[in-house]
């Protein structure tokens, strides 16, 4: 089956805009928890719930025979050839207390891999896209990440689990690297953080534990824009890899240092 790209890449765009905006003015003031998943910290709110059903109808409008995962539940196999990975708010935390690092994931994937994804972050005004083999781009502008520096001049994002077990060992690898790198940074969004590593706003980012919506468009977006982006590594029993991003001498030294520190 034929698949129009531009057409895809139309639908995601108005998605995003469409679920930031209402995410943005429908936020209500006294916003609370509505569940909670794998720990107590990992949260839900009934913003997230009604943002992922909010895209999947206006996706489905257009397209009724594509599959879909979200975030907040929803997996359906499509007949098209085409499937929808959501994450309505990455950043959920920082939403739910009103900090302005969440934003919306949304990519498009086919038997070959990731497509096009689009990541929107309402409150600061500014859309990454980027379509596989098309470059990346910010409002409409081409980004890059930066060249690479040596890991111990690199400014590197990373973000950290829900679970106490996972924190703890995080907590070791991150006191370890800390005097190493120029300064770490958590912001709070898996997916912003790889559209940062795309704009050069870090030199480089990993975490372990994400989820496939966590990192499906902002992966695409930063591979786009110059950086190579493993997501695969070092896989666990529960399931959980290493996520690293950067430009590829320094994502290959970030990657040894975290493998000596058992990240
Ligand atoms: C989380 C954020 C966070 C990362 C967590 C993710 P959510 O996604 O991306 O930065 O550290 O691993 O689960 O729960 O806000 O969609």
């Amino acid at each position: 089956m034929t698949i129009d790209t531009a057409e895809l890449l139309a639908i995601a765009r108005d998605a995003a805009r469409h679920t930031g905006g209402f995410l943005l003015h429908e936020r209500p003031a006294d916003l609370g928890v509505a569940a909670t998943k794998s720990s107590p910290t990992d949260v839900v709110t009934e913003m997230d719930t009604a943002a992922e059903k909010l895209i999947i109808e206006r996706i489905r409008a257009h397209r009724p025979h594509d599959g879909f995962l979200g975030e907040e539940g929803d997996a359906s196999e499509g007949t098209s050839g085409v499937r929808w990975v959501i994450d309505p708010i990455d950043g959920t935390v920082n939403y739910l207390y009103d900090l302005p690092g969440w934003c919306v994931s949304i990519a498009a994937e086919t038997a070959e891999g990731t497509l096009l994804g689009v990541v929107e972050v309402p409150v600061v005004g500014e859309t990454f896209h980027a379509v596989r083999d098309g470059g990346a781009f910010r409002n409409g502008k081409p980004i890059h990440c930066r060249p690479a520096v040596p890991s111990a001049r690199a400014l590197v994002a990373t973000g950290f689990g829900y679970t106490v077990e996972r924190r703890t060992r995080q907590a070791e690898a991150i006191a370890a690297l800390l005097p190493r790198v120029r300064d770490l940074r958590r912001a709070g969004s898996a997916a912003i953080d790889l559209c940062s590593v795309a704009a050069g706003r870090v030199d480089a980012y990993y975490e372990r534990g994400l989820n496939p919506w966590d990192v499906a468009a902002g992966a695409l977006i930063a591979r786009e824009a110059g950086a190579d982006v493993v997501v695969d590594l070092w896989p666990e029993a529960d399931g959980s890899t290493m996520c690293v991003a950067a430009p590829a001498a320094l994502r290959a030294e970030l990657q040894t240092a975290l493998a000596a520190l058992h990240a």
